[in-house]
């Protein structure tokens, strides 16, 4: 079935609020018309700045992560609320830079997910194995786990919700991409294991993005593939002309 493209841009730790409002303002005016689904997650400090921008435009304002609990005595952390205060409408679960550096556990990002959708945020889910998981054999093992846990306890009807990324983390910001037919395979397994969990139905509508060095080169040739419904990008999501190139090739 045919599902709409989605493109979402990871800025991680980067940028200077000039420089996000001007990237954002860039993407404003170079996405209008376009018809894919279109998403970006700056910097938690930068998000009512940019909010301001995308306000209006067919850019959703993403935050790249949320913690658990609702408020309180929790220092240096962000929540919901705060979040869709700013007109914050998706939120980035369980990046591998989140599980890795900040210890980040499947039954935490599963708390996150169950949080956000109570609270009416929408979740990009991010899953992906490490190169020593690849070699060993155990990518789609790995993968379904991670699915498994973090969508324990997700009713069917809050799908619509939810977005995959399947981003291998030996992809993660070093210029190495997982093949087509690489990223292929494991997008198909995991709409497999959705169909599993839930339904033809809910596999037919997931959205699986790929990310992992997913840049102006590739985007076109890996969403061609199939099972591949978007991009999660890094890197190239903080060049105006790249993102823009990259969504356009989803706009087709
Ligand atoms: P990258 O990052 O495009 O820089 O590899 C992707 C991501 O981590 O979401």
């Amino acid at each position: 079935m045919a599902r709409t493209k989605y493109v979402a841009g990871n800025w991680k730790m980067n940028m200077d609020k000039a420089g996000a409002v001007a990237l954002a303002q860039g993407l404003v005016e170079n996405l209008k018309g376009l018809n894919a689904k279109y998403m970006i997650a700056p910097p938690f400090v930068y998000l009512d700045a940019v909010s301001q921008v995308v306000k209006g435009s067919n850019i959703i304002l993403g935050a790249q992560n949320m913690t658990v609990t609702d408020n309180g005595a929790h220092t240096g952390a962000i929540s919901w609320a705060m979040l869709k205060d700013l007109g914050v409408e998706t939120v980035i679960l369980g990046h591998s830079e989140r599980r890795d550096e900040f210890n980040e556990s499947d039954k935490l990002i599963n708390e996150k997910v169950h949080k956000a959708l109570d609270n009416g945020l929408d979740v990009v889910l991010c899953i992906g194995e490490l190169y020593s998981q690849r070699v060993a054999g155990v990518t789609n093992q790995i993968c379904e786990n991670q699915v498994k846990e973090g969508f324990a306890g997700v009713k069917e009807d809050q799908i619509s919700h939810i977005s995959i990324a399947y981003e291998p983390v030996w992809a993660i910001g070093t210029g190495k991409t997982a093949t087509p037919a690489e990223a292929q395979e494991v997008h198909a397994f995991v709409r497999g294991v959705i169909k599993g969990l839930y339904s033809q139905k809910a596999a037919d509508e997931i959205k699986i993005l790929y990310g992992g060095s997913m840049n102006d080169g590739n985007a076109e040739e890996l969403l061609a593939q199939p099972d591949i419904d978007g991009g999660l990008i890094g890197g190239a999501s903080l060049k105006v002309d790249k993102f823009t190139t990259i969504c356009k090739f989803a706009s087709k």
